[in-house]
């Protein structure tokens, strides 16, 4: 679509000047192919965590911005469902490449936004949302049903069609990864998508919004900012979206679920973790204290889903493990998320700077246990008031801690020694929560009984990889319901199969 469908407040090109494209991007929604302001006019601010700095206002949607949006994704649903599947996954795939030649810039603005470090992690991001969007564009052709012998002179055959218009609804700790995982499927099934962004990280979302509206039809991608209950709800709530996805915690989960299940729409949720990671004693032993770094997701500050958060470690190895492991998280850098030494960038918000600090002066208020405080805070003065918090390492944590069975959600991880495979598959799955979970063995038949006794929606062994495009991903128990990131699970939760009938006779 020509480029002249955006009110262009903002640079065409990639902007390399992150808090000038953050100001550029202030203060709108997308909607109908525009930047525009919120109805009330209202902004909320934009803070970079590692300095404490407003670097943008964000709009500040409402119930009439919801409507506004979804009354626009509604009539471009009916156009867009009408072309070929395969045109629209060219659509998304051409998408793609129009990331990646901003991939620098969005790094740069998510790193501004979140205070994630760009070499570790805000890079990776943005490099994966093309890499979604060019495999879900790729399947266009999958769209399709089967044929089903009935009877005699009786054609019936199933044809997949999409929804309607999809509520997207993402948090800010992987905001542009979990929403490509969102729009990418929905869009190529013939679905139009409204998203609403994290109110902790509106900006790179939308610079992808809008640089992908320059390529969809109008109204196929719309996107709102603001806070859950005065724009999250109403969106899940209002009576022409017919599916909603969400990304969150687990009690905005149950408000989401509740509100669809009274709609009748279908809902797919994608909540916390406690991962376990099972670490025997016959392991690479270095490999897996540096698996420990990674499954723990330390560059993200601990802020994931899949954070190894739990992690056992057989007896005879467990003290060389937890020395060894505290060496090397010691050995990472913390620091300004915009400079390439840095590997360990900030917390998001003073909201989870509380929780997660409130967490950490219990571990180490409890008798008897020991919280180790690793890598150095950063000393540049400009950083003075970031939302920098040590990475720690706890041992000696009573299994019913809240440390153990909560999601922290930051850097912190609890270490517990092990004696026997079954005691030790059992308190992994003493948990609330499902999504993930890793085992460290060279015994491949003990990896693999465990691989299918851990209650969990993915279990790796000997590796710990984030969400990979192809593989359906989604937790059990109160991780999740549904799955994404899967031809199948676009089909399944973007699709309804309909069955058509014809008599011949
Ligand atoms: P949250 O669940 O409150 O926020 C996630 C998204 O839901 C945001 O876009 C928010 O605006 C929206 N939302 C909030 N209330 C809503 C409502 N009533 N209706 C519709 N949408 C609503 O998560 P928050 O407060 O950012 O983080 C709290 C905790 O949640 C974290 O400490 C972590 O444990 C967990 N979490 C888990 C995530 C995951 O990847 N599974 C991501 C973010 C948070
Ligand atoms: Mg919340």
């Amino acid at each position: 679509m020509p480029d002249t469908a955006i009110v262009q407040t903002t640079p065409l090109e990639p902007c390399l000047d992150e808090r000038k494209l953050a100001a550029a991007l202030s203060g709108s929604h997308l909607i109908g192919g525009h930047l525009v302001p919120s109805v009330s006019g209202k902004t909320f601010p934009v803070v970079n965590p590692a300095t404490g700095q407003q670097v943008a206002v964000a709009a500040e949607g409402d119930a009439a911005d919801v409507d506004a949006a979804v009354a626009d994704s509604a009539r471009a649903q009916k156009e867009w469902a009408r072309m070929p599947s395969r045109k629209r996954g060219a659509l998304v795939a051409q998408c793609a490449g129009l990331i990646r030649t901003h991939v620098e810039e969005i790094a740069r603005l998510i790193a501004l936004e979140t205070g994630k470090a760009l070499r570790t992690e805000s890079r990776v991001e943005a490099n994966t949302v093309a890499d979604v969007l060019e495999f879900f564009g790729g399947l266009g052709s999958e769209i399709k049903g089967e044929s089903v012998p009935f009877a005699p002179n009786v054609l019936s055959v199933t044809v997949r069609e999409p929804l309607g218009v999809v509520g997207a609804i993402i948090p800010w700790n992987v905001p542009l990864l979990l929403m490509s995982l969102k729009i990418a499927p929905a869009l190529v099934a013939g679905n139009t998508v409204v998203v609403k962004s994290a109110e902790e990280a509106p900006l790179a979302v939308l610079r992808i919004c809008e640089l992908m509206n320059r390529i969809l039809p109008p109204g196929c991608f719309n996107m709102l900012s603001g806070f859950g209950p005065e724009c999250g709800a109403p969106l899940v709530t209002h009576p022409a979206v017919r599916k909603v996805t969400f990304t969150g915690s687990v009690p905005v989960g149950r408000i989401v679920a509740k509100a669809a299940a009274e709609k009748l729409i279908p809902v797919t949720l994608e909540l916390g973790g406690k991962s376990p990671m099972i670490v025997f004693a016959d392991c690479d032993f270095e490999k897996t204290v540096a698996g420990a770094l990674t499954s723990m997701r330390f560059t993200r500050q601990g802020q994931s889903c899949t954070a190894a958060s739990r992690i056992y470690v057989e007896r005879p190895i467990f003290d060389r493990f937890v020395a060894a492991m505290a060496e090397r998280v010691d050995a990472m850098v913390m620091g300004d998320p915009l400079d390439e030494a840095t590997d360990i960038g900030t917390i998001i918000s003073d909201d989870q700077m509380d929780r997660v600090k409130g967490f950490i002066a219990e571990g180490m208020a409890t008798p008897g246990a020991t919280g180790r405080a690793c890598s150095a805070m950063p000393s540049a003065p400009e950083l003075a008031s970031g939302k920098f918090i040590q990475p720690h390492i706890f041992t000696n944590l009573p299994p019913d801690s809240r440390l153990v069975r909560e999601e922290i959600f930051g850097p912190v991880t609890c270490i517990f020694p092990f004696d026997e495979a079954e005691a030790v598959l059992n308190a992994a799955n003493d948990s609330e929560y499902g999504l993930a979970a890793s085992v460290w063995t060279n015994n491949l038949k003990i990896g693999l009984e465990f691989a299918h006794r851990l209650e969990a929606g993915l279990v790796q062994i000997n590796q710990n990889l984030v969400v990979q495009a192809n593989l359906s991903y989604g937790g059990v128990k109160s991780s999740g319901l549904g799955k994404e990131a899967s031809l199948e699970s676009m089909l399944e939760h973007f699709t309804h199969k309909k069955t058509i009938m014809m008599n011949y006779a």
